[in-house]
């Protein structure tokens, strides 16, 4: 028997995707965003509310970065969910974010959270879709391995479960890609 929910803006994984801009003052903001995901090898897309600061930020700045919330910030990462740099400046303060800006684009790269796309606006689709194309990558030391490359168990990303309001962590290797198939051939 299965059970049936309806419609529901329910999808696993969701990302949590914290999102660093600059404002027209060059202060820096940032908010959590689930609803985006790679678009193309080099695009990706959000899909964010008009009256965000951080969308007035990515139309003024025509850039931004995503950083992935790990398990170490989660309470600063869904703090920048719920609050607006609209009524509270100091937001990024209260979160504890410290920034400095991209060598790429003009926004804000986040201290704390290790892993961050550093983006250039292409578009706003007509659905007020942002896209975006990944200019860079940068990963602090602390997430690599001894080959250089991101350490997933060590970047602790982390995932908004939309049926239960949760956060959980994801790591766990259960598999080969592109390679396990290869059993069944
Ligand atoms: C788990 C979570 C996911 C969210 N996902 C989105 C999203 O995908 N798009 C969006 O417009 N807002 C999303 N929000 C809400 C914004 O992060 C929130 O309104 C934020 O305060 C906007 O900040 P700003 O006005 O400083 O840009 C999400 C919030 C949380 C806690």
């Amino acid at each position: 028997m299965r059970k049936n929910f309806g419609t529901k803006p329910w999808f696993y994984p969701l990302p949590v995707l914290i999102i660093g801009t600059y404002d027209s003052n060059n202060q820096a903001d940032a908010m959590n965003a689930a609803w985006g995901g790679l678009y193309d090898a080099n695009l990706i897309e959000l899909c964010l509310s008009a009256g965000h600061k951080t969308t007035k930020n990515i139309k003024e700045k025509k850039a931004f970065t995503v950083s992935f919330a790990d398990a170490k910030n989660v309470v600063a990462c869904d703090y920048v969910g719920m609050v607006s740099a609209n009524n509270t400046p100091d937001k990024m303060e209260k979160a504890g974010f410290t920034t400095r800006k991209s060598d790429f684009v003009d926004a804000p790269i986040i201290e704390e959270l290790p892993m961050t796309l550093e983006c250039r606006l292409v578009k706003t689709t007509e659905d007020g879709n942002i896209i975006g194309e990944i200019v860079n990558i940068s990963a602090d030391e602390s997430i690599l391995n001894e080959k250089g490359m991101i350490d997933i168990q060590k970047l602790q990303p982390i995932s908004f479960d939309p049926v239960n309001n949760d956060y959980v962590v994801i790591g766990e290797k259960v598999g080969n890609a592109f390679e396990d198939g290869n059993q069944l051939k």
